[in-house]
C-alpha cells in the first residue's frame, strides 16, 4: 500500500502521515459490518410482504384485495395501512433511539453504541421470527428500529475517525457496501423461504436478522476505541499508543495534538444541541438536514422495499418479480464497489453530480414505459417480454446511480463534515432526518402508486433535478481534507464563508490558531 502524504486538495492544510495498515482496514472491515443489519431488514420487508402465506396470517385483506383484483386495476392492490405500517414502525423507532445513542455515542464511546445495536437488533429479530399476531410484529420491528438507530449513529463515525485522511472515503463506504450486502443477502434469502412448503419461510426471513445482528454485537467487544473518542472521554495515553498502532507510525504527534485540541475545543461546549445552532456551524447544520433529505427523496426505498412488490404490480409474476429484487440488489453492490474504487480519486462532487443526471434521466424513461402500457387506469393486458426488460434494465441503471452517489456519501458527507465538539449531536439529526423520510416514503408510498400512479416516478424526478443543483452550488469538495481540518472547507467556500469567521478555523489548522477554536457557549 502506498504511504500517505502529500499536501493535501485545497492548498493551505496539513497531511499527516500515516499508512492504510492492516489493522486499521481489518478494524473499520468488522466495524462496517453495522451497516449488515439495516440492509437485510430493508430487503426483508418487501419480500416478506408479497408472500400469500405471510399476508394470509397478518394481512388477510391486502391478500384478497391481491387475488380479487388480478385483472382490474393493479396500482391499488398493495395499498394499505396496516401493511405500511409494518414495513415504516422501524423507522419512527430508529429515529427515537438515535437521538439517545447521540449521548451514548459521545460519553462512553463509539463501541457502546454499536453493541446496544446489535443486541436490540437480536432481540427485535427473535420476536418477529415467533410472530403470532401484527402487534408482536410490530414490536419486534421496534425494537429492529432502536437498533438500527444506534448502529447508524455510530458506525460512520467511527470508521470516519478511524482511517487515515487519503482513504476515509472508501473506508466509510465500507458501511454502505454492507448495507447493500445485507438487502442483497435478504433478498436472495426470501427468493428461497418463499418457496417453502407450508409456507413457514417468512419466519426464517425475519428471524435470520439476529445473524448479522451477532456479529456487529461480537465485532463491537473486539474492535478498538477511535483515537477520538479515547481522547474525549480523557484517556490520551491509550490514544497516542491506539493512533500509532492504527497509523502504522511511532510519530503521530501532529495528529494526537490536533486531536486532543479538537477535544479541548470540544470540552468547553456543556450543550452540543444547542451548540449546533451556533452561526458558524449553520453550513454543517444544513448539510445534516438536507443530504439525507435528499438522500431519501431520491426514491431509492420505492425499489428497496417494494421490488417485488413493484415487478409484480407491473405485470412481472410473484416469483419473477423476487427474482427482479435479487439482480437490483446484484447491481446495488457493485456499484458501490465502483464508488469505493472512485471516491478519493474523483471527488464526493463527482459522484453526487454524475448519479443526479443518471438517476433523473432513467426515471423519466421508466415513468413513460409504465405510462405507456398501463395508462391510469392501471390495466396492462399481456406484457410483452421486451417490455419487462426495458424496465427492468432502467431500474438497475437508476439503482447504480444511487449506488455511487447518494448511497453512500449520504452517510460519508456528513460523518466527515462536523468538528468534533458537535460531531455526535450532528450525525443523529443526520440519522434522524433520514429515518423520517425513510418512513414518509414508506408509509405513502404505496398509496401514492394507488393514486398518481406512473406519475409516482415523475414526483422523485423533480426532487432529483433539485438535489443534483443543489450539490453543484452548495457541496464543497471533501476528499483528502483530514477530519479535524474540515472547517477550511467552508471558509473559502463562495457560499458559506459569510457564516464562518476567521477565528473559527485558524489558518493551517488547530495548532496555529493560538489555543485551537474559540469556542462561545450560546
Ligand atoms: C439508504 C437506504 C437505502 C440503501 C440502499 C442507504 O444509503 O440510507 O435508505 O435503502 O442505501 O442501498
Amino acid at each position: 500500500m502506498p504511504a500517505v502524504g502529500g499536501i493535501p486538495a485545497g492548498g493551505s492544510g496539513k497531511a499527516y502521515p500515516g499508512n492504510l495498515t492492516l489493522y486499521v482496514t481489518v478494524t473499520c472491515i468488522v466495524a462496517a459490518m453495522g451497516g449488515l443489519i439495516f440492509g437485510y431488514d430493508i430487503g426483508i420487508s418487501g419480500g416478506v410482504t408479497s408472500m400469500d402465506s405471510f399476508l394470509l396470517k397478518f394481512f388477510p385483506s391486502v391478500y384478497r384485495k391481491k387475488h380479487e383484483n388480478e385483472s382490474t386495476n393493479q396500482y391499488c392492490q398493495y395499498d394499505s395501512q396496516k401493511l405500511t405500517m409494518f414495513t415504516s414502525s422501524l423507522y419512527l423507532a430508529a429515529l427515537l433511539s438515535s437521538i439517545v445513542a447521540s449521548t451514548v455515542t459521545r460519553r462512553f464511546g463509539r463501541k457502546l453504541s454499536m453493541l446496544f445495536g446489535g443486541v436490540l437488533f437480536c432481540s427485535g429479530a427473535v420476536i418477529n421470527a415467533a410472530a403470532k399476531d401484527v402487534a408482536m410484529l410490530i414490536v419486534g420491528r421496534m425494537l429492529l428500529g432502536f437498533g438500527i438507530g444506534f448502529t447508524n449513529q455510530s458506525v460512520p463515525l467511527y470508521l470516519s475517525e478511524m482511517a487515515p485522511y487519503k482513504y476515509r472515503g472508501a473506508l466509510n463506504i465500507g458501511f454502505q457496501l454492507s448495507i447493500t450486502i445485507g438487502i442483497l443477502v435478504a433478498n436472495v434469502l426470501n427468493y428461497f423461504f418463499a418457496k417453502i412448503e407450508g409456507g413457514w419461510g417468512w419466519r426464517l426471513s425475519l428471524g435470520g436478522a439476529m445473524v448479522p445482528a451477532l456479529i456487529i454485537a461480537i465485532g463491537s467487544l473486539v474492535l478498538p476505541d477511535t483515537p477520538n473518542s479515547l481522547i474525549e472521554r480523557g484517556q490520551n495515553d491509550e490514544a497516542r499508543a491506539k493512533l500509532q498502532r492504527i497509523r502504522g507510525l511511532d510519530d503521530v504527534q501532529e495528529e494526537l495534538d490536533d486531536l486532543v485540541k479538537a477535544s479541548d475545543a470540544s470540552r468547553q461546549v456543556e450543550h452540543p444541541w444547542r451548540n449546533l445552532l451556533q452561526r458558524k456551524y449553520r453550513p454543517q447544520l444544513c448539510m445534516a438536514i438536507l443530504i439525507p433529505f435528499f438522500q431519501q427523496l431520491t426514491g431509492i426505498n420505492v425499489i428497496m422495499f417494494y421490488a417485488p412488490v413493484l415487478f409484480d404490480t407491473i405485470g412481472f409474476k410473484s416469483d419473477a418479480a423476487l427474482m427482479s429484487a435479487v439482480i437490483t440488489g446484484l447491481v446495488n453492490v457493485g456499484a458501490t464497489v465502483v464508488s469505493i474504487y472512485g471516491v478519493d480519486k474523483w471527488g464526493r462532487r463527482f459522484l453526487f453530480l454524475e448519479g443526479g443526471v443518471q438517476m433523473l434521466i432513467c426515471q423519466i424513461v421508466v415513468t413513460a414505459a409504465i405510462g405507456a402500457k398501463f395508462g391510469v387506469d392501471g390495466t396492462p393486458g399481456e406484457l410483452p417480454k421486451w417490455y419487462a426488460i426495458v424496465v427492468v434494465l432502467f431500474i438497475c441503471i437508476y439503482v447504480s446511480g444511487f449506488a455511487w452517489s447518494w448511497g453512500p456519501l449520504g452517510w460519508l458527507v456528513p460523518s466527515e463534515i462536523f468538528p468534533l465538539e458537535i460531531r455526535s449531536a450532528a450525525q443523529s439529526i443526520n440519522v434522524s432526518v433520514n429515518m423520517i423520510f425513510t418512513f414518509a416514503v414508506a408509509q405513502v408510498f404505496l398509496t401514492m402508486l394507488c393514486h398518481l400512479k406512473f406519475g409516482l416516478f415523475l414526483f422523485f424526478a423533480f426532487f432529483v433535478l433539485v438535489m443534483t443543483i443543489f450539490i453543484y452550488f452548495f457541496l464543497p469538495e471533501t476528499k483528502n481534507i483530514p477530519i479535524e481540518e474540515m472547517g477550511r472547507v467552508w471558509k473559502s467556500h463562495w457560499y458559506w464563508s459569510r457564516f464562518v469567521e476567521e477565528e473559527d478555523y485558524p489558518i493551517g489548522g488547530l495548532e496555529m490558531g493560538k489555543g485551537g477554536r474559540e469556542v462561545k457557549e450560546v
